[in-house]
């Protein structure tokens, strides 16, 4: 097989290196074609290009295969609790006892918030959505730890500061939910689980402490999970790009959480519930919402559906729908959310418009549900979504340091005005 790609372009031949993945996904590497041939490639919304060499997460997403450090997703979300999944994203391995027990305890550590940082939630309006305060108090953490700003990428340093940001954009997204709901903080409990003294922090009452079940537990542990990583999505390649410039982690990962915000990226999950409820409220049938979301006059788009990487089904997706039946069974809650979800998504399945597009229900679509029924509030969707992602967000900042990767500059083709001279204000 070849190891050259030729281009021919203006009479002239050029050759490029042609590099083969561990999973045979092929590139060919164009890093020197503006230099040799003057050319750029034009690929707006980076649908075909390799920003990066990984070896964290492998997508293919037409078998709708997902692994971390190559472990299939299904595994994990079956047997896995989230900081050991944490854990291999962050550092490639699954910890053993030892290893887990140290990185949990790490993880205990830093929970707490310094209280100079508590008063800043004060601060807020009410309304803040919760997005802006996570990215706010994510960069303003390394006011407080300012050993973090000049953080290397391995060593006792870096598993430190992982670990600080790890714990404590939990206690930030509790602390964001109770101030806006007006009910005094919780601090961290040692005693508890990573999931569970998150649900403790955000729900416990001064005369009612919450208790964790297992079926809950187990929940919040799958949806973290699940999210864990996605390769070089939105907001992990926002991250690199921040990243690149050198910025800190607290900085980059801070600029995540705004990418993730986005209605088509995370904040997708809280936007398919909107959709659920407006679909039952309105009584309206759904052929109504699919003629919408194919009208290309209407900016409707039915949430929870399409991926710019799988083209056949989303395997967090299938987890998830299968989960959700049994945690809702077990918790013995009735969702009609959840009925009118499986009746949309079948309605999709004989729809020429979806089916010829391969738009199938993504993470999003009954990763909301899962939430409701654990009691977490709309507005904490996508910050749950953050939660999860903080480890892919961490080690693809890490990885990006380890290979020293040039800063992130794209280059545009510029269709503009050719040059002309400054017309003076009187003839204007
Ligand atoms: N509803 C209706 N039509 C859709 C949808 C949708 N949800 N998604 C894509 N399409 C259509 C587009 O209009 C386009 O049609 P056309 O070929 O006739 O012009 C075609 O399908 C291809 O869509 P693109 O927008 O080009 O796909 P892209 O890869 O750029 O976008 C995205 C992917 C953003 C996920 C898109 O499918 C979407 O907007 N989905 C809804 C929002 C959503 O669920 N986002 C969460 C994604 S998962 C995640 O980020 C965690």
């Amino acid at each position: 097989m070849s190891d050259k790609a030729t281009l021919n372009v203006e009479g002239k031949s050029y050759e490029f290196d042609v590099f083969t993945g561990s999973e045979n996904e092929k590139c060919i590497d164009t890093q020197n074609l503006r230099a040799e041939t003057g050319y750029i490639t034009m690929d707006p919304g980076f649908g075909n290009t390799g920003s990066c060499y990984s070896s964290i997460t492998y997508v293919d997403g037409a078998k709708g295969i997902l692994r971390y450090r190559g472990y299939p997703i299904e595994e994990l979300a079956e047997k896995a609790i989230f900081i050991e999944t944490a854990y291999l994203v962050l550092y490639g391995e699954l910890p053993n006892k030892e290893q887990l027990k140290s990185f949990s305890d790490r993880l205990k550590e830093h929970a707490p918030l310094h209280t100079n940082l508590e008063h800043h939630f004060s601060g807020f309006p009410k309304s803040a959505p919760p997005m802006a305060i996570l990215s706010a108090m994510l960069n303003l953490i390394s006011c407080f730890h300012p050993e973090v700003l000049e953080v290397p990428t391995t060593g006792e340093q870096f598993d430190r500061t992982a670990s600080l940001l790890l714990s404590k954009v939990r206690t930030i997204a509790a602390f964001a939910y109770r101030m806006a709901a007006g009910k005094p903080i919780n601090h961290p409990n040692p005693n508890l689980t990573y999931c569970g003294n998150f649900l403790h922090m955000m729900f416990s009452d001064p005369y009612q402490e919450y208790k964790v079940t297992p079926i809950i537990d187990k929940a919040l542990n799958l949806f973290l999970i699940l999210h864990a990583d996605h390769e070089q999505n939105c907001s992990t390649s926002t991250v690199r790009v921040v990243g690149s410039s050198r910025a800190n982690l607290f900085s980059s990962v801070a600029a995540g959480v705004c990418a993730l915000w986005g209605p088509l990226h995370g904040g997708a999950n809280a936007a398919v519930i909107t959709m659920l409820e407006d679909i039952k409220k309105s009584g309206r049938p759904l052929t109504y919402y699919l003629e919408k979301a194919k009208d290309k006059d209407d900016p409707f788009r039915l949430m929870g559906f399409g991926h710019r990487v799988y083209k056949n089904f989303d395997p967090r997706s299938l987890i998830l729908k299968k989960r959700v039946h049994d945690v809702l069974e077990a918790l013995k809650v009735q969702d009609s959310l959840l009925d009118i979800a499986l009746e949309l998504e079948d309605a999709t399945l004989s729809d020429d418009y979806f089916v010829s597009r391969n738009l199938y229900p993504n993470v999003d679509f009954y990763s909301g549900i899962l939430l409701r029924a654990i009691g977490i509030p709309l507005n904490m969707y996508t910050v749950m979504f953050a939660i999860g992602r903080m480890p892919g967000w961490i080690a693809n900042w890490k990885e990006m340091h380890d290979h020293n990767l040039r800063i992130s500059r794209p280059r545009q083709i510029y269709t503009g005005k050719t040059t002309r001279h400054f017309i003076p204000m009187a003839e204007r």
